[in-house]
């Protein structure tokens, strides 16, 4: 079974054809990092701008590289949601006309179910497994029980975490994508010259917040009062990076005990999106795992960030159980993937 993926819904620009023996035959991502730089972050109408001019071109790449026709194609997939919508539009319309043309089923995919399921495609991790998505929109942790079965065990009630490093590159002067080069700042830091907070620190459950650690980063930047030079960067850089590191563990420390009320046999921690690219976050989740007799699996950092192979890979598992959606299926910017989780521990919770 052969699958081509599209993905549209952020800042990059994607196409992969991957195989059920879980081969990657092509996979091409153009990212739109140097169009938002200028802004300091996404603009959405640049994104669906950039997106329509570019996707017919990566994708025929994406053909080429695999050496295929979309007649050696079994499906054609694609995400349709939840993003920004006029790029998850522009992928979609796009798989949907290769689709028609071709005579090949087209399959909706969940942009946060190829996130949950991208370590099925590098590691062939059985299903039930925890999986804390933590990228620049998300930050969630799921219990994954399934093809489309997902237990939604707690998410952020304000920023997710690969935001919280974009702002605080932000306030540091560091620019754009923020991720990388805090951790790159971060290198020989004093992680402890800036008590930062621990957002959610004792609290029961598995939800997140981290706006109060990213204004604790502003009053520390402000304290400095303009003589933040590249000590302060770097210590205050390491300070954040613990502060995230920290809090990420003693939540998913919680989902731990959550997912084994429920699977008491439950092995892998999964950790997915770009934040999971974080070598400190990495090294702090893998001793969790270690203490709690579980392994963690963390795709390849090509793989944890958004691109195609991981949409046409859910694409692959939703195909093989039969499914496969009509070609007025219509685009969603919101689409929790358990849609019965109670909403987080605030109102205004991110799906
Ligand atoms: O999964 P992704 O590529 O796109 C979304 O779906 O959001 O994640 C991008 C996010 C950005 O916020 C970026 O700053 C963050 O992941 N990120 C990192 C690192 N690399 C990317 N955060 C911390 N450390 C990194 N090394
Ligand atoms: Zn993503």
């Amino acid at each position: 079974m052969i699958v081509l993926g599209i993905e549209t819904s952020c800042d990059e620009t994607a196409a992969a054809v991957v195989d059920d023996a879980r081969v990657i035959h092509a996979n091409v991502v153009l990212s739109q990092i140097e169009e938002h730089r200028l802004y300091g972050g996404v603009v959405p109408e640049v994104a669906a701008r950039s997106h329509l001019e570019h996707a017919d071109s990566v994708i025929a790449q994406a053909m080429q590289d695999a050496n295929m026709s979309f007649k050696d194609l079994d499906c054609i997939a694609a995400t349709t949601g939840p993003g920004l919508i006029g790029g998850v539009l522009v992928g979609a319309m796009s798989a949907k006309a290769i689709a028609l043309a071709s005579g090949k089923p087209f399959v909706a995919v969940n942009h946060l179910e190829g996130h949950a399921l991208t370590v099925r495609l590098t590691n062939d991790v059985p299903f039930p497994y925890l999986l804390l998505l933590v990228s620049g929109g998300h930050c969630q942790l799921l219990i994954c029980e399934g093809v489309g079965q997902y237990k939604r065990l707690g998410t952020t009630i304000d920023d997710a975490a690969g935001e919280a490093f974009d702002k605080t590159a932000k306030m540091l002067g560091l620019g754009y994508p923020g991720g990388p080069l805090v951790e790159k700042a971060a290198v020989g830091g004093d992680a402890k010259r800036f008590n930062l907070p621990r957002p959610m620190k004792g609290r029961p459950g598995c939800d997140f917040s981290f706006s109060g650690l990213k204004t604790s980063v502003r009053r520390a930047v402000e304290t400095l009062d303009g003589s933040l030079g590249p000590d302060a960067t770097r210590d205050l850089a390491a300070s954040f990076q613990l502060a995230v590191a920290e809090t990420l563990v003693t939540r998913t420390k919680n989902a731990i005990k959550m997912a084994k009320d429920i699977h008491p046999n439950i092995k892998h921690l999964v950790v997915a999106g770009g934040v999971a690219a974080n070598q400190a976050i990495g090294t702090a989740l893998t001793e969790l795992a270690e203490k709690s007799n579980m392994s963690l699996v963390k795709p390849a950092p090509a793989l944890c960030t958004d691109n195609g192979a991981m949409i046409a890979w859910a694409g692959l598992e939703r195909f093989r159980l039969g499914h496969s959606d009509p070609l007025d299926f219509k685009a969603r910017p919101r689409w929790p993937l358990d849609p019965d989780a109670p909403s987080a521990a605030y109102a205004g919770a991110k799906a």
